[in-house]
């Protein structure tokens, strides 16, 4: 689900883990969420609710009402929210929710909310794998509006080591954002990562392609509504647990495995770094340093972009990447003509903190028809998102 824009309403429980939620809060604003602050008393003894307070610039949700003194904030604060978040969620406010019991903010907000509701259990193993706090997990997953983030197993605030600890803030965000609201029936196929070229069985050919514009894609098309199928070679992060991963090296490997899955999708989105040449003899042995000239004789390898373009299926979107680092748009125009690709993501890695491994990416999307755009700064999921905005509406109008 995207995030941007959503109200999120966070229940506070009393958990040792409270103080993971001030995190959990700023990742959500970050996303761009707004968020509000319901707090149990006990949550009150562990964070100061002046802290959530000051975090969400808005008057926090406790026992003794907020300093406006709004008599209704019970029905304000769930009226107002897109999706209600119990994190940490103390076993005590889980039996609550379960049994319809409603005698604290955060389990009165979770009662009185029409949306969407997701619980982030936190507690010592004993009490998490305890018969009435299993069965009550059990409940609540019954109940069509609520979703469990599943508690990982781990070292706890009180020294023992199972399950029951809370999820990571940053784990929780991605839950979040990777939970999908609808189905649209259709697959991409996204190319990710860079690819090794072999020169002996120690030594290889590769690029600095972090993977990062291809996970924040693979999230976009999922949001989206897209079966994902991801290809991937080696990447600084790892690949999305949602998709149908499917893991290469090298670009032969790359090419057979975007060949042999290209008829079943919709739209094929090539992001990954791919080398362009391999070397022609691979040695069995690793290569001797003798201190002398060592020449690498280099062979082409074969253009998936322009060979998935030749295939196309009838209504398929081929999305192709070009990375410039002079004359950027001359060069990336005709690079998109010689392609034959729908749209081509145009980009470059020379300006500063930008690029390859950062956050950011400067870039251009061609399509058909239409003048080239001037490169513009932003982020890799603004990105993504919009590619996944122009396949989806390119598609759709294919079908029309
Ligand atoms: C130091 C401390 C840490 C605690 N941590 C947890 C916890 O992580 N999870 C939990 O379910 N209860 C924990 N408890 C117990 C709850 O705070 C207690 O059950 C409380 O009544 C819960 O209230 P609430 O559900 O209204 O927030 C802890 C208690 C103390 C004193």
């Amino acid at each position: 689900m995207n995030l941007s824009g959503k109200k999120i309403l966070l229940g506070v429980t009393g958990s040792i883990a409270a103080y993971k939620a001030c995190e959990l809060l700023r990742l959500l604003q970050k996303e761009g969420a707004e968020v509000r602050v319901a707090m149990t008393e006990a949550a009150t003894k562990f964070v100061a609710p002046l802290t959530f307070a000051s975090l969400s610039k808005c008057p926090v949700y406790t026992k003794d009402g907020n300093p406006e003194g709004r008599p209704f904030q019970h029905i304000d604060f769930p009226r107002w929210a897109d999706l209600f978040l119990a994190a940490p969620a103390s076993a005590d406010c889980i039996g609550k929710m379960a049994n319809g019991i409603a005698d604290d903010p955060v389990s009165l907000c979770y009662m009185s909310s029409a949306c969407p509701k997701w619980i982030a259990p936190a507690m010592n193993t004993t009490m998490f794998l305890s018969p009435a706090v299993k069965r009550n997990l059990i409940t609540l997953r019954s109940f069509s509006d609520t979703q469990i983030l599943e508690s990982p197993s781990g070292e706890l605030a009180c020294g023992e080591n199972g399950p029951g600890r809370f999820m990571e803030p940053a784990e929780i965000v991605r839950a979040l954002k990777n939970f999908r609201e609808k189905e649209n029936g259709k697959t991409v196929l996204i190319t990710a990562g860079r690819t090794e070229e072999a020169i002996d069985p120690v030594r290889y050919i590769s690029n600095r392609s972090s993977g990062k514009t291809a996970v924040a894609l693979a999230e976009a098309f999922w949001n989206a509504g897209y079966r994902v199928v991801f290809v991937h070679g080696p990447m600084d992060i790892s690949a999305p647990t949602f998709a149908e991963n499917v893991r290469i090296k090298n670009s032969l490997e790359m090419y057979q495995a975007v060949m042999q899955r290209e008829s079943e999708v919709n739209a094929i989105v090539h992001c990954a770094a791919v080398a362009d040449y391999r070397p022609k003899h691979v040695s069995q042995t690793k290569i001797k340093d003798s201190r002398s000239q060592l020449n690498l004789e280099l062979e082409p390898n074969p253009n998936i972009l322009r060979d998935s373009v030749k295939n196309k299926s009838a209504g398929q979107i081929i999305v192709g990447f070009g990375l410039e680092t002079d004359d950027v748009k001359n060069h990336g125009a005709e690079k998109f003509e010689k392609s034959g690709a729908d749209l081509l993501v145009l980009n470059t890695p020379v300006m500063q903190n930008a690029g390859f491994g950062f956050d950011r990416v400067p870039f251009a999307i061609l399509e058909k028809n239409a003048p080239i755009p001037e490169l513009q700064m932003h982020t890799k999921s603004e990105l993504a998102q919009k590619i996944a905005d122009k396949v989806t509406c390119l598609l759709e109008s294919s079908h029309a």
